[in-house]
């Protein structure tokens, strides 16, 4: 980018949201990313072209990343930097947005080297030898971000390698080790991938990716329960008679089946986005709006939970998969004939779940979770549906039941904000509507959007942990989940039975009962 167009996105009239602080005319010092070097593990894999070089680019693009900055590819795959390069395009035309002249400044800084074998500690030195040479002559200061897009089974290896050739070390510019999940496959793995990487990096220099706490609408929900005074007064038991977080996808397991088998949806979604929604939606207001404190209070939601225990858990989780059906009006296989998938297959790719938490605020007020693969649309969104009137004083005059209020959290796709209330009818008779007051997010806001990528990166280049999971919340978040995923995974005597739901319905009818039979519907099924 030319110190012109550098100048152009940052210039006084600039707004733009980094690092969950929303300023305008700053000098952009403040937002660029730390000069540093990127490497990513797994290059030629999916996430690679999906996902990491499009938010790269859009960030170069927008002149968010530092211009002493440059990305080093590496995987198995035979490819050198032009070749590389030209995948990449592809990938970032694919992605839309394409523009010729900020493709050709970030693609300068786009360089590829082949490692034949993750295991072989010759490959590290080689990778350390062009690290160095590159650090040199982009001028990084020696900080250096590895990002590990691989097969999970491939992080303690990597980071094995790289601590013994000397890439952890921070006595030259800092080193951020970056892993997506899945962290292990349950408690003890995921305890034993740590052991291995605590070997090399410490807990400060790795950055857990959840890029669900990356996306706006996710941290609008502190937003909005600690910058407004209206809401946080009646946000607990008193008021609260349950929250609903749904996360519900149209899409199937793509091509993933590999992956999907050995995860589950309690893996895939569970463990990781949703729990952090819910400590998001329960967590007291920190003292200060500062990373660790931040983390502190969503860590302490997670150790409240209630543990799921044999006896509970048949009335407390149901979990289904996918047959043939028909999402968006186009015919949609059954999971077990997905490409890649046995045919016997016990995977789940639905769960709810009905969890408490043990402390002041929220004793006995249910959270109901669920999320789902094939549901008839995609839709992110929490409700906190309030308690029933104490006392119905319009009882003789107005007909029918009045619905408690609620205020609904829209995720995504449609980020919105709404209130649920009543209003009375115009008119000469006494009755009641009931009315939304609606916010959509995006309105009256023209500056610069960072999808959930974008930010998570750039908070790595920044050295801000907000938006990543800590040590301590992902243990507790695989012990909370440990048993549950032992007995689905047994499919014994005692495991909840998995049900089938149809591509295209909102997962199995016994997702419904969990609900009802405590006198609740779920929102979109018949509820508010
Ligand atoms: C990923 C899961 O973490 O999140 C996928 O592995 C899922 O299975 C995806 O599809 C959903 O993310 P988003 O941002 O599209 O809601």
């Amino acid at each position: 980018m030319t110190d012109e167009k550098h100048r152009e996105y940052h210039g006084p009239a600039a707004t733009i949201t980094v690092g969950n602080v929303e300023t305008t005319g700053q000098p952009c010092e403040e937002f660029c990313s730390e000069p540093c070097g990127m490497v990513i593990f797994g290059a030629s894999g999916d996430l690679a072209k999906r996902k990491l070089i499009p938010s790269l680019y859009r960030l170069s693009k927008n002149g968010l990343v530092s211009k002493n900055f440059f990305v080093l590819g590496t995987s198995r795959a035979k490819m050198d930097d032009e070749s590389f390069r030209s995948a990449m395009e592809k990938a970032v035309r694919e992605d839309g947005g394409f523009d010729a002249a900020a493709w050709a400044e970030f693609s300068k800084r786009i360089f590829y080297t082949t490692a034949d074998d993750l295991a072989d500690g010759a490959s590290y030195d080689r990778l350390k030898a062009i690290l160095e040479g590159k650090n040199m002559e982009f001028g990084t200061l020696g900080n250096r971000m590895f990002y590990l897009a691989t097969p999970p089974s491939a992080y303690a290896e990597i980071a094995d390698k790289l601590g013994m050739a000397g890439m952890s070390d921070e006595s030259n510019g800092w080193s951020r080790l970056v892993i997506e999940k899945p962290f292990g496959r349950d408690l003890k793995s995921a305890l034993e991938l740590n052991e291995t990487l605590y070997k090399n990096f410490k807990e400060e220099q790795i950055y857990r990716i959840d890029h669900y706490l990356g996306k706006d609408t996710v941290q609008n929900i502190l937003m909005l329960r600690f910058a407004n005074t209206i809401f946080e007064p009646i946000w607990n038991r008193r008021y609260i008679d349950h929250v609903q977080i749904t996360v519900a996808e149209s899409i199937g397991i793509e091509k993933r089946a590999g992956y999907y088998e050995e995860a589950g949806i309690l893996r895939d979604m569970f463990q990781n986005h949703i729990l952090q929604i819910l400590a998001l939606v329960a967590m007291e207001p920190p003292a200060v709006y500062e990373s660790e404190l931040v983390r502190d209070e969503r860590v302490k939601v997670l150790r409240a939970l209630r543990p799921l225990s044999m006896d509970t858990m048949r009335g407390s989780l149901v979990v289904g998969q996918y047959t043939a059906g028909e999402v968006d009006g186009k015919p949609a296989v059954g999971y077990r004939d997905e490409e890649g998938v046995p045919k016997d297959s016990v995977t789940p790719t639905f769960a709810a779940m009905k969890v408490f938490i043990d402390n002041w605020r929220w004793q006995d007020v249910p959270f109901y979770i669920r999320s789902g693969k094939r549901f008839p649309k995609k839709h992110s969104e929490i409700l906190i549906q309030f308690k029933p009137l104490p006392h119905r004083m319009f009882k003789d005059t107005v007909y029918g039941e009045i619905g408690p209020n609620a205020l609904i959290l829209m995720i995504q796709p449609d980020e919105r904000v709404q209130l649920k209330f009543h209003t009375k009818n115009p008119g000469s008779r006494v009755n009641l509507r009931d009315v939304i007051m609606d916010f959509s997010y995006k309105q009256g806001y023209a500056g610069l959007l960072l999808d959930a990528y974008e930010r998570v990166i750039l908070d790595c280049m920044l050295g801000d942990k907000m938006l990543f999971v800590r040590e301590d919340g992902m243990r507790l978040c695989w012990s909370f989940l440990t048993e549950a995923l032992e007995l689905i995974g047994e499919q014994g005597p005692s495991s909840p039975e998995l049900l089938f739901y149809g591509a295209g319905s909102p997962g199995p009818i016994e997702s419904d009962f969990l609900i009802q039979l405590d006198g609740r519907l779920w929102r979109n099924n018949g509820g508010i």
